[in-house]
């Protein structure tokens, strides 16, 4: 059996196979095609300094936006600050540091940009964490949680008002086609109830993504301001930073073939943020291949969602 795995002839088909599938799952949404301009628009890109989140900060700069690169590292959001602004001759390009998993971080952070800033047109709430291990942080709450689900949610929240003031404005949280996995259990943001193996957790982080949003957007009806999530694709990232070497090593070889790069990742994104086809679109889910799909059921009930906003405001409010 294995000897039959490892024949040149099955490996050459298979390889030539992936080939084909890669070649044909291109995107058909084309951000090059798509003129859009930014200019006079600010944006926010969280976890901006690396794989999916680099790129959409890439292209706003590109089109000309003021883009805030959101990183939590210094030194990475150093260089990716300095590589975007060569890359695009866009001077206009700043890092401000803020770490997801941190509550008070959050805090400081949205208090600086209300400050300083005069607009925000678009939030990408980018950032996320997967495979980390059981950690609570300083604010008690699970570290996957807080960074994935916590941390966005306050932030998006304090930066609202903004956004209503500049509005048209659009939000764009990435969460996943893991969300369909997901379940809700609300002892879980604590650390409670929860299973440390594999994907469980990220799988739960992106459902509360999907759910949360799609009851901010009913919040928001009527401001200008939109809020939709989308499915990145299986993306060879650093998300997977925190999983053991070996399954790094086979995810990166299976990803070769069909996976997409983190620049193909960051097109549902940027397509749900800039083009004319989603303005006005809000409280949906995007596939990939930015096709707008049914999320899971559980990310379509109105009660859980109401239930489950309530919950996290509760969960970021300061008393
Ligand atoms: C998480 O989601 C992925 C993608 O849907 C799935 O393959 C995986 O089995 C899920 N993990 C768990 C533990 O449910």
């Amino acid at each position: 059996m294995i000897w039959l795995l490892c024949h040149p002839v099955w490996a050459f088909s298979t390889a030539l196979l992936a080939l084909v599938v890669r070649l044909q799952r291109r995107g058909s949404w084309d951000p090059q095609a798509c003129k859009v301009q930014l200019k006079g628009k600010t944006a926010i890109v969280t976890g901006a300094n690396t794989g999916i989140g680099k790129f959409i900060a890439l292209d706003f700069a590109r089109r000309g936006a003021r883009v805030i690169l959101a990183c939590r590292s210094q030194e990475k959001g150093t260089a990716a600050l300095k590589e975007i602004r060569e890359k695009t001759g866009n001077s206009d390009v700043h890092l401000r540091l803020v770490d997801l998993s941190s509550l008070d971080s959050v805090r400081k952070f949205a208090k600086g940009i209300l400050e300083e800033e005069k607009a925000l047109h678009i939030l990408v709430n980018n950032a996320g964490v997967s495979g980390l291990p059981r950690q609570l942080t300083d604010d008690g709450f699970d570290v996957s949680f807080a960074t994935n689900h916590l941390g966005p949610f306050l932030l998006t929240n304090l930066l609202l008002d903004l956004m209503k003031r500049s509005a048209p404005a659009r939000i764009v949280t990435l969460s996943s086609v893991n969300h369909k996995k997901g379940e809700v259990d609300f002892s879980h943001f604590h650390g409670e109830n929860l299973k440390y193996h594999m994907d469980t957790v990220y799988n739960n982080t992106k459902l509360h993504n999907v759910i949360c949003t799609t009851e901010l957007a009913r919040r928001l009806q009527g401001t200008g301001v939109t809020a939709n999530s989308v499915h990145p694709g299986i993306v060879m990232t650093e998300v997977m930073r925190h999983y053991p070497f070996t399954i790094r090593c086979l995810f990166n070889l299976i990803g070769f073939f069909f996976f997409k790069s983190p620049e193909e990742g960051a097109v549902s994104s940027i397509y749900c943020a800039v083009a004319e086809e989603t303005e006005g679109i809000t409280g949906k889910y995007f596939d990939s291949d930015c096709s707008l799909v049914l999320p899971a059921p559980l990310a379509r009930d109105p009660a859980l969602a109401v239930k489950d906003f309530e919950f996290c405001e509760r969960l970021t409010s300061k008393l």
